[in-house]
C-alpha cells in the first residue's frame, strides 16, 4: 500500500474545515432513462461520505459534478443536475438547492449545503481554462476533489482548480478508490488474473497491453475475444472483431507466452444467428461456428474452465462481461465467471458500468473485494497511466 501522496479531506484539522468554504468535485455522472430518471445511484451514494464529513465538520458546501457531455455554455433541461441534487436531498434527508449561477460567489452558511450546476456548461471546461479554474478556486477555501471517475480528465473542475485552491485535497471515495487500486496491482498476489471484455480490442488495445506485461492470466470477453479466436485462425462466423487488430492480438498473446503467462481463449461459444433476446442460442465447439454465426457468450466448458482459475487466484480484476449478459440466453458465461469470483478467495476488484449492471444483475456486490465507480479511470489507472486529477492533487502535497 502507498503512503499518502496528497492531503485527504478526513485528515484536515478542524480548525481547516470549521466555518470554512468547502467545493467537493464529486462525479455523480448517473445513468439516466429516456425520461431523466435515475436508473442507478451508486455514484451519489459513494459521495454521501465526503460531503457528510465537510458538513459535520462546520463547513458550507459547495458540491458539483458534470453530467453527460454537453456543450458547453448552452445547457438543456436535460443536461441539468436537478435529478441528481433531488436524489442526493433524499439520501441526506435535508434539501440541496442547486445553484446555475456562481459567479459573483456563493453566500452560504456553515452547515449549509448546496449543488453548483453541471460544471461541464462552464465556458473553459473542458479546455481547463486557467481563469474558470480560479474563478472555481475563488469560491472556496478548501477544494476536495473526490471524482475518482473523472480523475483522467484535465479539466478546469478536476485538474485546474486543484492548482489555485488555498487547499486542495482528495475526498474519502477518491483516497479508497486509489488504496484498492494500488492494493490490486502494484502490491498484488500473485497469480494475478486480469478479465477484459468488451466490444473492441480498439478501445482496450493500450490496457490488454499494459496488463500483458504484468498478470499471469490474461482472460479476454465478447468482441476482443472473437478478435483473439480470428488471430488463431478460428471460425468466427458473422461475429464482431477487429481483423485490423489480429496483429496487436498476436503480438499481445506472443508477449504473455514470452513471459510464461497465458491468454486462454474459448473452447466452446454460445452462437446465435441473430442478435436479439428471443433467438434461438446454440452450444458448439469453438472449431464448428458456421459463417452466418455471431458467438454471443462462452460455452459452459469454457466458463468451467476460467471458474477453475478464479479458485487460484491471489488478485482478479475485472471490467467487462463475457457476453450479452443483458439476454438471459447468453448470460451464462458471466454469470459462472461472476460468481467463481464471488467464491473465489482471491483479492477481487471490479470497475466500469457493464461490469458494475452484471454484478448488480447476478446480486454478487458484496462478494466483490472493491466495486470501483470510475470506467475509463479505472481502465487508465489499470494502463499505469498518470491521472491528471491525482498529479495535481500530488503537486499539493506539502504546500
Ligand atoms: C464516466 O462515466 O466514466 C465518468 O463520469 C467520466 O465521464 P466522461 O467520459 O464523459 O469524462
Amino acid at each position: 500500500m502507498t503512503t499518502a501522496r496528497f492531503h485527504k479531506l478526513t485528515e484536515l484539522d478542524a480548525a481547516q474545515l470549521d466555518g470554512k468554504r468547502v467545493l467537493i468535485r464529486a462525479d455523480l455522472n448517473v445513468p439516466q432513462d429516456a425520461a431523466g430518471a435515475i436508473t442507478d445511484d451508486s455514484r451519489i451514494r459513494a459521495a454521501l461520505a465526503g460531503i457528510r464529513h465537510a458538513l459535520a465538520a462546520g463547513a458550507a458546501v459547495m458540491v458539483t459534478s458534470h453530467l453527460g457531455r454537453p456543450a458547453e455554455g448552452a445547457l438543456t433541461a436535460r443536461d441539468s443536475l436537478a435529478p441528481v441534487a433531488a436524489r442526493l436531498a433524499e439520501l441526506l434527508q435535508r434539501p440541496v438547492p442547486l445553484r446555475r449561477n456562481w459567479g459573483g460567489g456563493i453566500a452560504l452558511a456553515p452547515g449549509q449545503l448546496v449543488m453548483l450546476e453541471n460544471c461541464r456548461g462552464n465556458p473553459g471546461e473542458k479546455d481547463n481554462d486557467p481563469a474558470l479554474a480560479r474563478a472555481m478556486a475563488a469560491l472556496c477555501d478548501v477544494y476536495v476533489n473526490d471524482a475518482f471517475g473523472s480523475a483522467h480528465r484535465a479539466e478546469a473542475s478536476t485538474e485546474g482548480v486543484a492548482r489555485y485552491a488555498p487547499l486542495a485535497c482528495a475526498g474519502p471515495l477518491m483516497a479508497a478508490e486509489l488504496d484498492a487500486l494500488t492494493l490490486a496491482l502494484a502490491d498484488a498476489r500473485r497469480p494475478l488474473v486480469a478479465i477484459v471484455a468488451g466490444s473492441k480490442v480498439s478501445t482496450k488495445l493500450t490496457v490488454l497491453d499494459a496488463l500483458a506485461d504484468k498478470v499471469d492470466l490474461l482472460i479476454v470477453g465478447g468482441g476482443i475475444a472473437n478478435t483473439f479466436l480470428l488471430a488463431q485462425g478460428k471460425p468466427i462466423g458473422a461475429s464482431l472483431a477487429e481483423p485490423a487488430l489480429l496483429p496487436e492480438a498476436r503480438r499481445i498473446m506472443a508477449k504473455m507466452a514470452a513471459r510464461g503467462a497465458s491468454v486462454p481463449l474459448p473452447l466452446d461459444v454460445v452462437c446465435a444467428k441473430r442478435f436479439a433476446a428471443d433467438a434461438a442460442a446454440s452450444v458448439k465447439d469453438v472449431d464448428a461456428v458456421a459463417a452466418d454465426d455471431l458467438i454471443l457468450d462462452i460455452g459452459p466448458d469454457s466458463a468451467l474452465a476460467l471458474a477453475r482459475a478464479m479458485q487460484t487466484a491471489g488478485t482478479i480484476v475485472w471490467n467487462g462481461p463475457l457476453g450479452v449478459f443483458e439476454f438471459p440466453a447468453f448470460a451464462g458465461g458471466t454469470r459462472v465467471l461472476a460468481r467463481a469470483i464471488a467464491e473465489s478467495p482471491a483479492f477481487s476488484i471490479a470497475g466500469g458500468g457493464d461490469t458494475v449492471a452484471a454484478i448488480n444483475a447476478f446480486g454478487i456486490g458484496d462478494r466483490i473485494d472493491y466495486i470501483s465507480t470510475a470506467g475509463g479511470a479505472f481502465l487508465e489507472f489499470l494502463e499505469g497511466k498518470t491521472l491528471p486529477a491525482v498529479a495535481a492533487l500530488e503537486r499539493r502535497f506539502g504546500a
